[in-house]
């Protein structure tokens, strides 16, 4: 797929069972995967594992975040909220290749009740094999960063 990566992974109850395909496939394709869960279907509060997750990302315990919940709604926005996070609400190949080239997205949200598996697995392998095309994207990324308050 690409150079190993570590991946942070978390979702709510809506995307759990997503999430543990995608562990799987991350594994098998060689990466990390640390997972901060849920693990199973009681439900719980996305903001809570989109917190943990981009805590991660931010302090460079992975190098990209993966959040699902059942519409990636509520953790693309939980997620948008911390300063050093840019996440993109992703349901499809093009737009998870461009978050990430254009974005430099370093979290992915996904939609579990609106994306079906196989397009999900293809979304984080599109998303993990593009780099990021830097030059006149880095000024509007500097233009983002001036918007954000610094996380509490
Ligand atoms: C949980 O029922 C659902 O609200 C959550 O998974 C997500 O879709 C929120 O944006």
């Amino acid at each position: 797929m690409t150079r190993p990566l570590i991946l942070a992974l978390g979702a709510d109850h809506g995307g759990v069972a997503l999430k543990n395909r995608l562990a799987a496939m991350l594994l098998e394709a060689g990466h990390e995967v640390r997972d901060y869960g849920t693990d199973g279907p009681a439900s719980v509060d996305y903001p809570d594992f989109a917190q943990a997750v981009c805590t991660a990302v931010e302090e460079k315990h992975a190098d990209y975040g993966i959040l699902v919940c059942g519409t990636g709604i509520g953790m693309s926005i939980a997620a948008n909220r911390r300063r050093g996070i840019r996440c993109g609400l992703v349901h499809d190949v093009t737009t998870a290749r461009l978050t990430r080239a254009h974005n430099d997205a370093n979290v992915l949200a996904l939609g579990a009740r609106i994306i079906g598996e196989e397009v999900a697995l293809d979304i984080v392998r599109a998303f993990l094999g593009t780099e990021f095309e830097g030059g006149r994207h880095e000024r509007r990324l500097s233009k983002l960063n001036q918007m954000t308050e610094p996380t509490p």
